[in-house]
């Protein structure tokens, strides 16, 4: 292996507050941002409503509590972690008082790279691994979504043994030291899928889980919930809810088909 897992924490900051405001930037199309189902960053779109909803509560708590570092997780794959991460995080970019991080450590199956039309050769798994040693040289800041974006390579092996250790918890050791305004959403994998959710998950304030309608069950919930105990969550999701006849929201259009 070609990582030293009896490193020490580093005790110097691997991210500043001034690295994450000079990151390059890269300029995503709408057109293809829409394609990949983002949508959150753009207010004139109804089906923003619901992130930009979800943003105000998920802002609140996490003000309110002190808290900085949000993951998302959910008990399987496909429940939409990435859809949920990426809009959120677009519909806090939007934010003047609100800075938004976003890394993709959902190392086996790494999107938000792609979603967000980023192509990186290098990715969060580089740092872990060592063979990248400044994280800021790893992220990217996505317009007009105003999110600094720390993607992963997609298909790295071994996960659990890089979401341990001196490195991982150097990152998110800088990543509380930053100043106040910042928070940062963690793109995890599911709870049930391996060990890496539980690695990650001692690291960060909270967990939002997402729930697929009409997939998730009671029980499937309780014991993610159970088992990533004493985490605390933020709050669930249900995400893919269709919207039946009756229902008295007054919502319409496509909206139905994102969550609520
Ligand atoms: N509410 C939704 N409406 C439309 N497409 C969705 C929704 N939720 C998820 N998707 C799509 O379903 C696929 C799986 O979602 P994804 O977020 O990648 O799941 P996960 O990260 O939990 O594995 C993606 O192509 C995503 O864009
Ligand atoms: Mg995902």
């Amino acid at each position: 292996m070609s990582f030293e897992t009896n490193e020490q924490p580093t005790s110097s900051p691997v991210l500043l507050a001034s690295d994450l405001e000079a990151l390059p930037v890269s300029i995503t199309d709408e057109a293809e941002l829409e394609a990949q189902c983002i949508v959150g960053f753009n207010s004139r779109d109804i089906r923003s409503r619901p992130f930009n909803l979800l943003r105000t509560q998920v802002l609140r708590k996490m003000r309110e509590r002190k808290w900085k570092i949000l993951a998302i997780t959910s008990d399987a794959p496909n429940a939409g972690k990435s859809f949920v991460t990426t809009n959120l995080a677009a519909a806090l970019g939007q934010l003047a008082d609100v800075k938004v991080i976003a890394l993709d450590l959902d190392l086996r199956r790494a999107s938000l790279g792609a979603r967000m039309g980023v192509f990186a050769d290098n990715g969060l798994s580089d740092y872990l691994k060592g063979k990248v040693e400044r994280v800021s040289d790893l992220g990217v800041r996505v317009q007009p979504l105003n999110v600094a974006l720390f993607p992963s390579s997609p298909a790295s092996l071994n996960s659990a043994e890089l979401l341990v250790g001196p490195r991982i918890t150097s990152l998110f050791e800088s990543i509380r030291a930053l100043p106040d305004d910042y928070i940062a959403l963690i793109d995890l994998p599911p709870v049930f899928a391996n060990d890496d959710a539980m690695a990650v998950m001692q690291l960060v304030d909270a967990y939002m889980f997402v729930i697929e309608e009409g997939v998730t069950t009671q029980r499937q919930v309780r014991d993610a919930m159970n088992l990533l105990s004493p985490v605390e969550c933020i709050g669930a999701v249900l995400n893919r809810y269709v919207e039946q006849p009756g229902d008295s929201y007054g919502y319409s259009g496509n909206y139905e088909r994102y969550y609520t």
